[in-house]
């Protein structure tokens, strides 16, 4: 039940993982009211308590879009077809200067080419870490960084095993499989560490970092973990130049697993980050295995 003083919150992305995330932990808490917000309302009526057009490439859509809104969440996807993230949230910002907002919390990234020196290009990644300075300047009462980790979902998704040549399910990665670099989380866990920041504002609203990680593993632990639940996985090691050509966006990824083995995904040790977010968000996250097991069913073909 939401109280008549509760904090209207506006979610960009909010038919998708993160902003979905985000509306569900929102909802489950008395403190606010949500606003979803996606490029097409009508096909999501249900989703929040207001439903409301806004497209990031509309920058006129903002405005109404943030008007009386105490919170953003905003995420940009990267992924998207023709997507300029810089453009995309600078917009974003200016639209909830614009309208008043206090708090404004943007999932960012770690900015790979100053973690290494140059060496490894992420656009992804660093794109995102450009846009935390404008974050940063825009003077809001308060703002916040979440940082989203390597989702145990893509394991089921853009990164689910495939039939290798030999016949078996698997692997096949510009990775070494047992280099413990990936930080990793159930991307559906982020909502809480968003929630607990809009309801922390003393402790998380001053340009914290908050990243959510449940595990930290090298792909060789995350395969003995799903074979130990009786998957039967394997992997094999490929080089750099020959995924990257594999596929439309293998260049990217390939780079992005390079940076992975040199650095780790968040690129530094963050223990006072994650220990804060975990704090903020009022419960660890879930592990990699606990999750494999409830989400992750083994085929009994
Ligand atoms: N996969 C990973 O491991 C990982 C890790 C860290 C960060 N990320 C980042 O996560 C981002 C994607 O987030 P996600 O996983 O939540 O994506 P998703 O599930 O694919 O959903 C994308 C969301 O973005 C919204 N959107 C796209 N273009 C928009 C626009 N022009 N205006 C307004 N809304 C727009 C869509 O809303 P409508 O279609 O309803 O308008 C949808 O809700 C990417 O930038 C990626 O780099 C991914």
């Amino acid at each position: 039940m939401r109280g008549t003083n509760s904090k209207l919150i506006a979610v960009i992305g909010a038919t998708g993982q993160q902003g979905g995330a985000v509306v569900g932990a929102l909802q489950g808490s008395s403190q606010f009211k949500v606003r979803a917000l996606s490029r097409n309302p009508d096909k999501h009526r249900e989703l929040a308590d207001e439903v409301v057009k806004a497209d990031l490439n509309r920058p006129e859509s903002l405005r109404a879009a943030f008007e009386g809104a105490h919170g953003v969440f905003l995420v940009t996807n990267f992924w998207e077809k023709g997507t300029d993230e810089l453009a995309e949230a600078t917009a974003a910002v200016r639209a909830a200067q614009d309208a008043g907002v206090k708090h404004l919390i943007w999932s960012t990234l770690p900015d790979v080419e100053a973690i290494s020196g140059g060496r490894f290009h992420v656009p992804h990644f660093t794109g995102k870490a450009k846009i935390d300075r404008i974050v940063k300047e825009a003077g809001f009462s308060h703002h916040t960084f979440v940082i989203a980790p390597f989702y145990y979902q893509n394991l089921m998704g853009a990164l689910a095993p495939q039939e290798q040549a030999d016949g078996t399910l698997g692997w096949a990665l510009p990775l070494d499989p047992d280099v413990r670099c990936i930080h990793m989380g159930d991307i559906r866990e982020l909502g809480h560490i968003v929630a607990g920041a809009f309801a922390h504002p003393d402790q998380a609203g001053n340009g914290e970092y908050l990243p959510l990680v449940g595990d930290f593993m090298s792909f060789q632990e995350i395969i003995n973990t799903l074979n130990r639940q009786g998957h039967k996985f394997s992997f094999k090691r490929v080089p750099k130049e020959v995924f990257a050509t594999a596929f439309p966006g293998g260049a990217e990824a390939a780079e992005t697993f390079s940076y992975f083995q040199a650095h780790t995904y968040l690129g530094s040790n963050s223990d006072y980050q994650i220990a804060l977010a975990n704090k903020i968000a009022g419960r660890q996250p879930t592990k990699f295995s606990a999750w494999a097991q409830a989400n992750f069913p083994v085929e009994t073909a």
